[in-house]
């Protein structure tokens, strides 16, 4: 099973994604968790992906094509992958399509701007795992605190509202556009194209759990 997750920024990808791996046994690839992995170990790519992050805007796409190619060659990966936040491009998608990467599934968490500002002010995350929370609406069980390692809990440095703001601008952009693409493949009847599918995000993480 080979999926991708598309919605705006805070439509809840990662939330779903924790579910749908361990539901079909693929991994996750989230381009965004890698990133942020190469920011902390204070890589090349993390020195120049910091600013990028930080200011809202999204990092090349040669950079990024190269990295899911490496990590969708990994043995992991042999039965399938769930692609989060990645392709962001019309470029990154088509690479996807040069290489032969069929997709059974795009799965459009759909989420109105105005519900998210409130999302990311609120979400906590644990960086080593990509786990994610929200104050609110999907607390941990204990407070400041990971469910499953205990460790801290933090805040994301481009969850400022402003630079909430300029990633929801570089959304309708440069990512919705795959709305489109991806809707008008499944719709050409063409055997190898991706089934669409889109769902409701403004509700609770269970019940789009369920739809999903
Ligand atoms: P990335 O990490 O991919 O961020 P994003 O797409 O902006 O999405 P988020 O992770 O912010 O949101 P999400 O949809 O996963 O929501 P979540 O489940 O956390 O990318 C970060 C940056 O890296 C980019 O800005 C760019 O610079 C760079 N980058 C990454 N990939 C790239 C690429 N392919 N090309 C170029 N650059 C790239 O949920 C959000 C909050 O809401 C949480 O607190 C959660 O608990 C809560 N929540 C979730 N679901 C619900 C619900 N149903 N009801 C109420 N609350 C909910
Ligand atoms: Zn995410």
């Amino acid at each position: 099973m080979r999926l991708i997750l598309l919605g705006a920024p805070g439509a809840g990808k990662g939330t779903q994604a924790n579910y749908i791996k361990e539901k079909f046994g693929i991994p996750q690839i989230s381009t965004g968790d890698m990133l942020r992995a190469a920011v902390k170990a204070g890589t090349p790519l993390g020195l120049e992906a910091k600013a990028i992050m930080d200011a809202g805007g999204l990092v090349r796409d040669d950079i990024i094509i190269g990295l899911v190619k490496e990590r969708i060659a990994e043995a992991d990966c042999a039965n399938g992958f769930l692609f989060d936040g990645f392709p962001r491009t019309i470029p990154q998608a088509e690479a996807m399509k040069e290489a032969g990467v069929n997709i059974d599934y795009v799965v459009e968490i759909d989420v109105p701007d105005a519900n998210i500002i409130d999302r990311m002010s609120g979400r906590r995350v644990h960086l080593p795992s990509g786990r994610t929370y929200h104050v609110k609406y999907n607390p941990p069980k204990v407070e400041g605190r990971d469910d499953e390692t205990g460790e801290e809990l933090v805040q994301r440095d481009d969850d400022k509202e402003e630079t909430v703001k300029k990633r929801l601008a570089v959304y309708h952009e440069q990512t919705e556009v795959l709305v489109g693409f991806y809707s008008q493949m499944a719709a050409s009847g063409d055997a190898a194209a991706p089934k669409y599918v889109k769902v409701d995000g403004t509700q609770a993480v269970e019940a789009v759990r369920d739809e999903l």
